[in-house]
C-alpha cells in the first residue's frame, strides 16, 4: 500500500497481474456528489491510443465497495477497485533470469527475496488506473473551489510542441491521441511513435500541466512547499525522470531582470509574464502554475539488449516480446492531471483546517 497526501489521503494497492488493483480515498466531505460518468471519462483518457498504445485491452470498469451512497460521498472512506482481466504472468519468466534494462525487475529481484516477476508487478503503469480514480474524485473536489487542472503533450521524441499554451489548449488536446495541443502536432508526434514501433523500440516525451484559480498565497513553506509537494507525486509515476516549474533549467541562463515576473495592477494583482510557473516561496503567486514532466521512453522494448544471467552469473541478451506501450506520454497525460489534483484537494483541506 502506497500512500499520499495527509488531510485527503489516498492509498493505492495492487499489482498489474493481481486479481484488482485499488484505493481507498480519505476525507472527501460527507455529502459531496461524486459524478461517476467523469471518473469513466478519465479512465478513458488513460486507456491505450488505437495503433500507438499497448493491445492490452482492460475493461477498467470502477466498483465502489464503500463510501459512497446514491452517488454522494458518505464522509467514511472511500474504497474502489479495477478487475485485472488481461493478464499472462507466464512471458515474463524469462525477466527473473534475464532482467530488462530500464525496467524495475533487476532492484526487485536483489531488494525482495521470493519476487517473481508478473508484467511489472507493483511498479507497473497499470496501476496509474487506480491514481486517476482517485484523482479524478480529487478533481471534482477542487472544482469547488474554482481550480482546474489540465495537462496536454508538449513533446515526443524530437516532436516539440513551440507555442505557449493555455488551459483551454489541454481541454483541446483531449481529441487528439497523442494528447498534443493541435491536429497538425498530433500527426508529427504520432508519426514519431510510429517509426520508433516499427523498429521494435520506444520514444519518451514531456507532458505539461496546467492549474487555473489557484489563489494568492495557496501552499506551504519548505518541505510542504506546493511545489515540493508536486513534485513528489509526479516523481512517483513510473517512468517519470524529470520535473521543472515555469521556465525550469531554462531559468539558469537568464538574468535576474529578464526571469523576474514583474506585478501590476488590473483587477487584482496580475503578473506580465510566469517563468516562474506560478510559484513563489512554494506558494502560488495567482499565476496558473505550469510545470513539465518528462517521461523516459518506454523499457520494454522488442530490440535485442544487454542484459545479464543471474543464474550462470553471465551476460546475456534479451528481447521483450509482448504488449506494451510504444510511448508512455499519451497515457501519462491524464496520470499527471490526477496526482495534481490530489495533492491539491489535499492542500485545500489542511489549509482549512488550518484556519
Ligand atoms: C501509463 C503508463 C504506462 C506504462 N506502460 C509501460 C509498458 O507498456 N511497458 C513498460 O515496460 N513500461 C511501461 N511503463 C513504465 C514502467 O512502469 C516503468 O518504467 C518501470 O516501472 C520502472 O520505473 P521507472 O521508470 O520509474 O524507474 C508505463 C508507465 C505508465 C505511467
Amino acid at each position: 500500500m502506497y500512500k499520499l497526501g495527509d488531510s485527503i489521503v489516498y492509498t493505492l494497492y495492487g499489482e498489474s497481474h493481481a486479481e484488482y488493483i485499488g484505493g481507498y480515498l480519505e476525507g472527501i466531505p460527507k455529502g459531496m456528489k461524486i459524478d461517476i460518468e467523469q471518473i469513466n471519462k478519465d479512465l478513458a483518457l488513460r486507456k491505450p491510443s488505437a495503433g500507438i498504445g499497448t493491445p492490452r485491452k482492460e475493461p477498467d470498469e470502477v466498483e465502489f465497495l464503500s463510501g459512497l451512497d446514491n452517488g454522494k460521498a458518505t464522509g467514511e472512506k472511500i474504497h474502489y477497485r479495477i478487475k485485472n482481466t488481461n493478464t499472462d504472468s507466464s512471458k515474463y519468466d524469462i525477466f527473473n533470469r534475464t532482467p530488462r534494462p530500464g525496467h524495475a525487475d533487476l532492484p526487485a529481484l536483489i531488494k525482495f527475496p521470493g519476487h517473481k516477476i508478473k508484467g511489472g508487478n507493483q511498479f507497473s503503469g497499470r496501476l496509474t488506473v487506480s491514481v486517476v480514480v482517485a484523482g479524478s474524485i480529487a478533481r471534482q473536489f477542487i472544482a469547488q473551489y474554482g481550480i482546474n487542472v489540465g495537462a496536454f503533450t508538449r513533446s515526443i521524441g524530437n516532436v516539440r510542441d513551440e507555442e505557449e499554451r493555455t488551459f483551454e489548449d489541454t481541454v483541446r488536446s483531449k481529441d487528439n491521441p497523442t494528447r498534443a495541443a493541435t491536429k497538425e502536432l498530433d500527426s508529427l508526434m504520432n508519426r514519431e511513435v510510429l517509426e520508433a514501433s516499427a523498429e521494435e523500440d520506444s520514444v519518451g516525451g514531456v507532458v505539461e500541466c496546467i492549474t487555473t484559480g489557484l489563489p494568492i498565497g495557496f501552499g506551504g513553506t519548505w518541505f510542504g512547499s506546493l511545489d515540493a509537494e508536486i513534485a513528489r507525486a509526479v516523481f512517483a509515476i513510473p517512468a517519470c525522470k524529470g520535473v521543472e516549474f515555469g521556465r525550469g533549467f531554462e531559468l539558469t541562463k537568464m538574468k535576474g531582470s529578464e526571469s523576474n515576473d514583474p506585478f501590476y495592477y488590473e483587477n487584482g494583482v496580475r503578473l506580465r509574464t510566469n517563468n516562474m510557473g506560478g510559484i513563489l516561496g512554494g506558494m502560488s503567486d495567482g499565476a496558473p502554475m505550469v510545470f513539465r514532466a518528462a517521461f523516459k521512453p518506454t523499457p520494454s522494448i522488442g530490440k535485442e539488449q544487454d542484459t545479464i544471467d543471474l543464474k550462470t552469473k553471465s551476460d546475456a541478451k534479451v528481447v521483450v516480446k509482448g504488449r506494451h506501450d510504444p510511448c508512455i506520454v499519451p497515457r501519462a497525460v491524464v496520470v499527471v492531471e490526477s496526482v495534481t489534483c490530489l495533492v491539491i484537494a489535499d492542500e485545500i483541506k489542511k489549509e482549512k483546517l488550518a484556519k
